[in-house]
């Protein structure tokens, strides 16, 4: 064969075996209680790498899916006028990016975030108020299990990149399941520990050489998809849980589970 021919060939092989190896998937024992977020600094490093591009693109897609379940129920369209006084949460919502993107968008709705940290609360205060939307979006120090908020209260509970954080994730959901109104919808987006190996090392790429030191000291971002939950196990909690209604969609190294409260069965008199 010809020398270049050759070349050119094994590095078409070359190619096509990382391709295929990169894309298969990787199924990874589950770590947990590696991050902590309660840490000031890391906190802090956290807020400014949330204002990268990736990061930027979730919310926004998280933020795009909201339109559609407005569409679809418990979130009047912003024309509607019972959308008026309705209540979204975004649970874990750290530097609460989130929550102010979402009040931006849909000014008929008043949001309010949740997160354990008070060092992220504080943060996520801040920003909030640089943009001007302290009296639309709120930020209270609250746990996913106890949530302090009564029961039937939400129209809607967002939670990005949180649950793998949760020591409890049934009870999670039995919670989000109490405060929910009837109706009421549930949008999760996570890290998958069963994604595309490329992914798995492109984590491992951005741990040793891309994230700022003080989340670098708490293994991050290796450390959330090490104790994130494989599809599989989310739909197994969904299963157990009080919700009939939801489903799980997998993307290459992250879901979205997505469940809605039962409404009451119909009076048998109408
Ligand atoms: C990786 S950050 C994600 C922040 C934000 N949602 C985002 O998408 O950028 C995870 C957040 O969940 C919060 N968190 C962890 N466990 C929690 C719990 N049990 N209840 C409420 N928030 C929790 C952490 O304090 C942290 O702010």
């Amino acid at each position: 064969m010809n020398p270049t021919y050759a070349t050119a060939f094994s590095i078409a092989i070359l190619v096509a075996v990382i391709i295929f190896w990169g894309l298969s998937r990787i199924s990874l024992p589950r770590r947990s209680g590696f991050e902590a977020l309660e840490d000031p600094e890391a906190a802090q490093a956290y807020d400014r790498i949330s204002r990268w591009p990736q990061f930027r693109m979730l919310r926004r897609m998280v933020a795009g899916k909201l339109a559609r379940y407005q569409t679809e129920g418990s979130l009047p369209a912003p024309a509607c006028p019972g959308g008026q006084g309705r209540l979204v949460a975004d649970i874990g919502c750290g530097p609460g990016y989130l929550a102010t993107l979402i009040a931006q968008r849909y000014p008929h709705l008043h949001v309010v975030g949740f997160d354990s940290s008070c060092e992220m609360i504080r943060t996520a205060r801040l920003n909030a108020a640089a943009l001007d939307l302290s009296d639309r979006v709120e930020f209270r120090e609250g746990d996913v299990s106890s949530l302090p908020v009564p029961e039937g209260t939400l129209d809607f509970a967002v939670s990005t990149l949180s649950l793998h954080h949760w020591s409890d994730p049934g009870r999670a959901l039995a919670e989000f399941s109490r405060v929910l109104k009837p109706g009421g919808q549930l949008l999760i987006f996570d890290l998958r520990r069963d994604p595309r190996r490329f992914f798995h090392w492109l984590m491992r790429f951005a741990q040793s050489w891309v994230v700022p030191g003080a989340l670098r000291r708490i293994h991050e971002p290796l450390g959330s998809l090490l104790s994130s939950y494989t599809v599989a196990e989310v739909e197994n909690l969904f299963a157990q849980s009080q919700f009939h209604e939801w489903k799980v969609e997998g993307g290459p190294a992250w879901f979205f589970a997505w469940a809605r409260k039962r409404l009451p069965a119909p009076s048998p008199g109408g």
